[in-house]
């Protein structure tokens, strides 16, 4: 039924979540939080690049946020070095699989907000370090824009979505678990 697509996003992709979740961890030292940018950063700069090359679908107003500009400054800022790209193995060709794209890359805005506090706590701010978790948090009116394209999408099909939120919550897990961490 329509109107619950983002419900039914959520569960599905729960234990995907969880698992990101537990990756990043309590960030309670400024070392876990400059692994968590060196980690956070090749999973924005695929989505931000894999997001750019799609082709928009027609009458689409909506365009997602692109984070890794202020990212990449906030690696800058904490001596975190470049990394490279993942390669994605998923199709975002399809609208519905976009979706779903869509959902994890501006979902993840809700998380920001949490992730916010704890940068606050070790003295990081959007002059400083946390720059793109202050962007992403302050923007509120992108989520509820983002649920209104979900939820009035013609010829939704909820697995496909579901198949690629699960994919791109796949590409971030791997970009947490790799082992490549941040010279000092
Ligand atoms: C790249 C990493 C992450 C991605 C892709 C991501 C993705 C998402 C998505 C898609 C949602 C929306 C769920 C819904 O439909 O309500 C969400 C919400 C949320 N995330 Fe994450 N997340 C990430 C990291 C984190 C981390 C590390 C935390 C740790 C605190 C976190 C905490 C939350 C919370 C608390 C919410 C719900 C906020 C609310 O309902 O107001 N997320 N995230």
């Amino acid at each position: 039924m329509r109107g619950n697509e983002r419900v039914e996003l959520r569960s599905r992709t729960r234990e995907a979540h969880q698992r990101v979740d537990a990756a990043v961890g309590t960030l309670s030292t400024l070392e876990d939080y400059r692994r968590y940018v060196a980690h956070v950063l090749p999973f924005r700069v695929t989505m931000d690049e894999a997001l750019r090359n799609v082709s928009w679908p027609e009458g689409w107003n909506w365009q997602p946020s692109a984070v890794a500009e202020l990212l990449a400054q906030d690696a800058r800022d904490l001596g975190v070095p470049p990394v490279r790209h993942e390669q994605p193995d998923f199709d975002l060709s399809d609208p519905s699989a976009l979706l779903g794209a869509l959902y994890v890359v501006e979902g993840s805005s809700l998380g920001a907000r949490v992730l916010r506090q704890r940068a606050l706590k070790l003295g990081l701010d959007e002059t400083f370090g946390a720059r793109h978790l202050v962007s992403m948090a302050s923007d509120t009116t992108r989520w509820p824009s983002f649920l209104s394209l979900l939820e009035g999408t013609p010829n939704y099909d909820l697995g496909r979505s579901v198949v690629a939120a699960n994919a791109v919550f796949a590409l971030a897990l791997s970009c947490f678990e790799s082992t490549s961490l941040a010279a000092s």
